[in-house]
């Protein structure tokens, strides 16, 4: 039996794809630090939980394909507390999580071969929907040794042709953890204005920026608004990923339009779930300030245990809870296979992304991980411990040197 040509080409996630791996060490006994993905173990809001538990609807029945008026009423009170005070809840459509808000955005977007320009390393799971949509992604390729700041804006610039519909930007970066100012967002506004083409922000780790820095939504350029659409969810921010809740926010009305059509041929998003992030929202502001500061404790923690490793290189990532290192080894795929396969230190092992799967140029990311900080401050001392370990090993018993 035949599959499509086009699905041969699509990736296994490097955030997913050696799971198998893992499942294998946890049966040989080993205990596996799960640093391969955004999963937070932090608990969801209680007000969430108690919304699902007293759920009273005798039928769980399709609802809006917009989403439900009260999320979206709730949500815009959440988007004034921000700052943006100038949405209405027909800017907000609900989706099935920021997956399917990027997915719909693709294709509401682009006719197949279109392009969208990209800061690499980006969210590996982009380059999927950007297959499925038939769109051409255009690396701008950011660096390890500055931080992974954005990229010039010629860099930019001279990606632009014919076929170019937007810009798509992740701010707090997921992998990296660059958070993008005010000045960047200018200016990259300024050259999509200039090309008349859009920018397309996926702020699902909005809240969680460090070390008191500023974070600046794409929503708060009121003379752009035309051409700005911003991704969101409810994933990271109240711990509720399985709950599959985001959002597109935009004020182009023609976008939102035909957006529609995608929205109501999957007709609903999950209806209990929506009922839940609506309750998410009325938690009190210091469960995501309690949260944030445990991440940051978490970043702290692990960043400077992993600074500590002869040969690796990691910048202080300043939000979301990933960042991207330099190891030391041959290739970080191959390394990772070998700690789950082959080691373990104190009856533990690290699983963590290989970073190749987030560049779309080919070749790079080849020495690079992506880490989520995720876990707890014993979990992430151990998981440091055996890195060090297992690189040590690696290094002299596989590379010889
Ligand atoms: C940058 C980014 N965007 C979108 C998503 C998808 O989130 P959701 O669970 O809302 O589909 C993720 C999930 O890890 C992410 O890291």
């Amino acid at each position: 039996m035949q599959m499509s040509n086009r699905i041969s080409g699509f990736q296994c996630s490097p955030i997913r794809r050696l799971v198998p791996m893992a499942r294998a060490a946890k049966e040989r006994g080993v205990h596996v630090i799960h640093l391969n993905i955004g999963q937070p173990d932090i608990k969801t809001p209680k007000e969430a939980l108690d919304a699902i538990h007293n759920y009273k609807d005798e039928t769980i029945a399709y609802g809006l394909s917009e989403g439900e008026v009260g999320l979206r009423k709730a949500l815009l009170e959440y988007y004034k507390k921000m700052g943006v005070d100038d949405l209405t809840i027909d800017d907000i459509m609900i989706t099935t999580g920021g997956s399917e808000a990027i997915q719909f955005t693709f294709i509401t977007l682009c006719d197949p071969y279109d392009e969208f320009i990209i800061p690499e390393p980006y969210y590996t799971n982009v380059a999927t929907f950007a297959n499925v949509a038939m769109v051409r992604l255009r690396p701008v390729t950011s660096s390890s040794s500055n931080g992974f700041i954005l990229p010039s804006i010629d860099a930019f610039e001279d990606k632009i042709n014919k076929k170019t519909m937007g810009i798509l930007l992740c701010s707090p970066n997921n992998p990296t953890g660059h958070v993008y100012t005010e000045e960047e967002l200018l200016a990259l506004l300024e050259m999509c204005k200039r090309h008349d083409i859009f920018l397309v922000v996926d702020e699902v780790y909005r809240e969680f920026c460090y070390d008191g820095k500023k974070f600046t939504s794409v929503l708060s350029f009121p003379e752009y608004a035309d051409r700005v659409i911003c991704i969101d969810s409810f994933s990271k921010r109240f711990s509720m990923c399985g709950s599959r809740i985001g959002a597109i926010v935009t004020k182009n009305k023609e976008f939102m339009e035909n957006c529609l059509k995608m929205a109501q041929a999957r007709l609903c998003s999950p209806a209990v779930e929506q009922v839940a992030a609506e309750a998410a929202l009325s938690a009190p502001q210091s469960y995501i300030d309690g949260t944030v500061a445990e991440y940051e404790k978490r970043r702290n923690i692990l960043v400077s245990e992993m600074q500590k490793i002869e040969g690796v290189r990691v910048n202080m990532p300043k939000g979301a809870f990933y960042f991207v290192a330099d190891l030391p080894v041959d290739d970080a795929e191959k390394f990772a296979i070998w700690m789950l396969n082959d080691f373990s230190y104190k009856g533990a092992t690290v699983m963590f992304a290989p970073a190749e799967g987030f560049y779309w140029t080919e070749g790079l990311g080849k020495c690079q991980a992506r880490f989520a900080y995720v876990l707890n401050e014993n979990e992430l001392k151990l998981a440091a411990e055996c890195l060090k370990v297992g690189l040590k090993t690696y290094r002299k018993e596989v590379m010889h040197v």
